[in-house]
C-alpha cells in the first residue's frame, strides 16, 4: 500500500472507540488504520503519548462580519484561522451577513473574496438570514443552496436582524422545501428593549447590567418559541449557544414531543459567569455577549447537558472586539450605555483546550464524547460528514495530536486572535495541541504554522437526523 505519512503509536479517537494504533495517510486521506503500519518512503511521524482527534470544526464563528458603521470585528479570515489552528481546529464555519442593499448573493460572493487566499485551515460558510423579501427567500437561498451553501442561521434579537414570528416561519419553510439547516438565536427582543429602557431610566448602566436585561426568561421563552415554530413548519432546528438549564429543558420537552433538536453551547457558559461582567470600571465590557454567561448554577445545567448527551455541538461563538479600542469595546457612548457596547467575546483558540481540560482531563467526558461534539456532529450536521469530523478510512486526514499532560496557563500574550484580551486570563489547563494536519499535511508542527493551506469548501446536504 502506497503511504505518504504514518503517525505511529497515538491514542486515536474514533466513534466510540479510543486504542493506540497507527494512521496511514495517502494522497490527504485517512488510508489504513492499525497496529504496526510500514510502507515504504512513508515519512514516519512519532506520536506515542499523544492522543490523536479529529480536527476541532468550530461551527459557529464570526471572522470580519459587518458589526455598524463604527466598530470593526478584531479578526479577518487571517488571524482568526491562525488562532484556530493554534487551537486545535481544521475547519471554522463562519457567518455571510449582507450589509445595506446587497443580496445574499452579493454577500457571498464579497466573503469569499475576503476569504480567498487568508485560510490557514479550511472554512465553510453559514447564511445569515435577516429579512425575508422575495429575492432572498425565492431566489438567493435556493440558488446558494444549490452551491453548497445549506445552513442559515436566523436571529429573534439584535434590531437591525431579528425575524418576526411570521418571518420565521416563512425562512423555515424555504429550509423545508431546501433540506437546509436552521440554525436560532433565540432571545426575545421585545423584553430585552423593554428591560434595557428600565434600566437606563433607573440610571443603571453599567456593563453588569447587559446580563441583567436578558435574564434567563428571556432566552426560555425564546427557544420555547422557536421550537414551537419549528414544529408547525415541520423542520429540525438547531438552537445555538444555550445558557441555561431552562432554556435546555425546553430542548428536551420538544425532543419528547418527537421534534429533531440539535443543541449547542459554548465555553462562556461553563467557565464565566454574569459576575465576570460586574468587574470593575468598564472590565466588564470584556464579556458581553449574547445570551449572558449566568451563574454557577446554570454552569452546572450546561455540564449536565454536556455528560447525558442533551448537546450536541460544543462551539466558541467567536465574535472578537478589542477592549482598548473606539471600534470595539470602548466605541463611543459604550461607557454611557451598555447597549452601545459591541456583543461578543474571542474564544476560537480557547474552546477546545477549556473543554478537554474541564471535560476530559476532570472525568466529566470521554475522549469519544469530546470528539463528537467538537468535531464529528458538527461535520455530519452542516453536510461536512463523512469528509470531514472524523478519524476514518477515506475521510480528509485532518487530525490534532494532543499533549494530555501538557499544563498551560491562558495568557493573551499567547494567543493569535486579532483582540487585545482573552477572557480566560489566568486560567489552567491540562492538554494541549501540539501538532495538526490539513488533509494529510502538517498545519501545526513544533509550534508554528503552515501558511494558508486552507480554503473555502462547500457543504453538502446536511444530515438533520437525531444522533447521540
Ligand atoms: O454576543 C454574541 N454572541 N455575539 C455574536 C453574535 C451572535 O449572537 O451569535
Ligand atoms: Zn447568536
Ligand atoms: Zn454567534
Amino acid at each position: 500500500m502506497h503511504l505518504d505519512r504514518i503517525i505511529r503509536g497515538a491514542t486515536v479517537v474514533t466513534g466510540d472507540d479510543a486504542r493506540i494504533q497507527d494512521i496511514g495517510i495517502a494522497d490527504g486521506r485517512i488510508a489504513a488504520l492499525g497496529i504496526s503500519l510500514s510502507a515504504e518512503g512513508a515519512e514516519i511521524i512519532d506520536a506515542k503519548g499523544l492522543i490523536a482527534m479529529p480536527g476541532g470544526i468550530d461551527s459557529h464563528v464570526h471572522i470580519s462580519q459587518p458589526s455598524g458603521p463604527d466598530v470593526e470585528m478584531a479578526d479577518d479570515f487571517d488571524s482568526a484561522t491562525r488562532a484556530a489552528a493554534f487551537g486545535g481546529n481544521t475547519t471554522v464555519m463562519p457567518f455571510c451577513l449582507p450589509v445595506g442593499d446587497a443580496t445574499l448573493r452579493e454577500a457571498v460572493a464579497d466573503y469569499v473574496g475576503k476569504a480567498r487566499g487568508k485560510c490557514h485551515l479550511d472554512v465553510a460558510i453559514h447564511l445569515i438570514v435577516h429579512r425575508t423579501d422575495p429575492v432572498t427567500l425565492g431566489q438567493d437561498l435556493p440558488a446558494l443552496h444549490a452551491a453548497g451553501f445549506t445552513s442559515f442561521k436566523i436571529f429573534m434579537t439584535y434590531a437591525d436582524m431579528a425575524l418576526s414570528d411570521r418571518q420565521i416561519l416563512e425562512v423555515l419553510k424555504v429550509a423545508k422545501d431546501l433540506g437546509a439547516a436552521v440554525m436560532v438565536h433565540a432571545e426575545n427582543e421585545d423584553a430585552i428593549e423593554y428591560l434595557r429602557d428600565e434600566a437606563e431610566r433607573a440610571g443603571r448602566a453599567g456593563p453588569a447590567m447587559h446580563a441583567r436585561t436578558r435574564p434567563v426568561p428571556v432566552e426560555r421563552e425564546a427557544t420555547h418559541r422557536a421550537l414551537s415554530l419549528a414544529q408547525i413548519a415541520g423542520v429540525p432546528l438547531t438552537i445555538v449557544h444555550v445558557s441555561n438549564g431552562e432554556a435546555l429543558d425546553e430542548i428536551r420537552r420538544a425532543r419528547q414531543r418527537g421534534q429533531i433538536v440539535h443543541a449547542e453551547t459554548c465555553p462562556q457558559y461553563l467557565t464565566l459567569t454574569a459576575d465576570d461582567l460586574d468587574r470593575a470600571g468598564f472590565e466588564g465590557a470584556k464579556f458581553v455577549c449574547s445570551p449572558p454567561p449566568r451563574d454557577r448554577a446554570a454552569q452546572a445545567e450546561c455540564w449536565a447537558g454536556i455528560e447525558q448527551g442533551d448537546f450536541d455541538l460544543f462551539s466558541s461563538d467567536h465574535c472578537p472586539f478589542r477592549f482598548a479600542d473606539a471600534a470595539g469595546k470602548d466605541r463611543p457612548g459604550a461607557r454611557a450605555s451598555f447597549r452601545n457596547i459591541p456583543n461578543g467575546i474571542p474564544a476560537i483558540e480557547t474552546r477546545l483546550p477549556i473543554l478537554f481540560s474541564e471535560g476530559v482531563v476532570k472525568g466529566r467526558i470521554s475522549l469519544s464524547r469530546f470528539a463528537a461534539i467538537t468535531a464529528t456532529n458538527h461535520a455530519r450536521l452542516y453536510g461536512l460528514a463523512p469528509r470531514k469530523g472524523m478519524i476514518a478510512v477515506g475521510s480528509d486526514a485532518d487530525i490534532v495530536l494532543w499533549n494530555p499532560e501538557l499544563t498551560r496557563t491562558i495568557s493573551q500574550s499567547d494567543l493569535h486572535h486579532g483582540a487585545d484580551y482573552t477572557p480566560w486570563e489566568g486560567f489552567e489547563v491540562t492538554g494541549w495541541p501540539v501538532a495538526s494536519f490539513l488533509r494529510g499535511e502538517f498545519l501545526l508542527h513544533e509550534n508554528s504554522l503552515a501558511e494558508y493551506c486552507g480554503g473555502v469548501i462547500a457543504c453538502g446536504q446536511p444530515d438533520q437526523r437525531a444522533w447521540q
